[in-house]
């Protein structure tokens, strides 16, 4: 089994890119929302919080467990990793060396949570990769948004915080939740390219399961949705986003 956890069902997205590498495993996604956002919250907080569902995860029987959360990997993932020697843990970044990489030169703007975007690891990747070029802006607000569906106090949020980047060639979308509203996001600023972190999560998976000879025995894949708020349309949303897209 493996676990995928989010502060909500941003994750989808990344679930949605693991499912494509067609390993036959039976998935638990852990949908945090009860404390979303994560990004507005001291590290020592996320941490706990963190350290609760990894210890839920681990008692389902998760060999693996997938940090879907730009937040959570960026604040939690060296600690949990020494804590849990033995765990597997997979870890999504904002995908900052993929615009390195492909569209160097462009004017770029980083979309990410405060949490993410004041981390160590965050920032020790954007010194590596710096292309002297690039804006940082912590979306505060904005992942509470998508996490709720409100398509109309999402659309003044980009208004209000994305009109003056009108000359930006690549947009990444540091936080998973972003994804699901890229629609939008071209609404204001055009024909942008979007760099997110899913396709290299999803192939960091495979590629560790390998190397560690973790098999399933299954015939395809399933997806078990836990949600840890009361609210019931929780799971519908997230399946639709599953198998439909944005
Ligand atoms: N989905 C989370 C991320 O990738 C952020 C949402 C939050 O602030 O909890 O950073």
């Amino acid at each position: 089994m493996i676990g995928v956890l989010d502060s909500g069902i941003g994750g989808v997205t990344v679930l949605r890119e693991i499912l494509k590498q067609g390993i036959n495993a039976k998935f638990v996604y852990y949908s945090d929302s009860k404390n979303n956002p994560y990004g507005d919250k001291s590290s020592d907080e996320v941490y706990s919080i963190v350290k609760w569902v990894v210890d839920y995860l681990l008692d389902k029987g998760c060999v693996a467990i997938v940090l879907a959360c730009n937040t959570a990997s960026a604040i939690c993932v060296k600690r949990l990793r020494e804590e849990y020697p033995d765990t597997l843990f997979i870890a999504i970044e904002p995908a900052y060396k993929m615009v390195h990489d492909y569209n160097p030169k462009g004017k770029t703007l980083v979309m990410a949570t405060e949490g993410t975007i004041k981390s160590e690891k965050f920032l020790t990747l954007f010194n590596k990769y710096d292309n002297k070029n690039t804006i940082l802006l912590p979306c505060k607000g904005l992942a509470e948004l998508i996490e709720e569906g409100n398509d109309v106090k999402i659309n003044q949020y980009l208004d209000d915080n994305l009109s003056k980047y009108k000359d930006i060639d690549n947009v990444v979308l540091g936080c998973t939740h972003y994804p699901l509203i890229k629609k939008k996001i071209r609404r204001v600023l055009g024909d942008v390219k979007f760099f997110d972190g899913s396709l290299g999560v999803s192939k960091e998976l495979v590629r560790q399961l390998e190397l560690r000879g973790i098999t399933f025995d299954n015939k395809s894949f399933s997806v078990d949705f836990i949600d840890s708020s009361d609210d019931a349309s929780k799971e519908n949303r997230f399946k639709e986003l599953l198998t439909n897209g944005e």
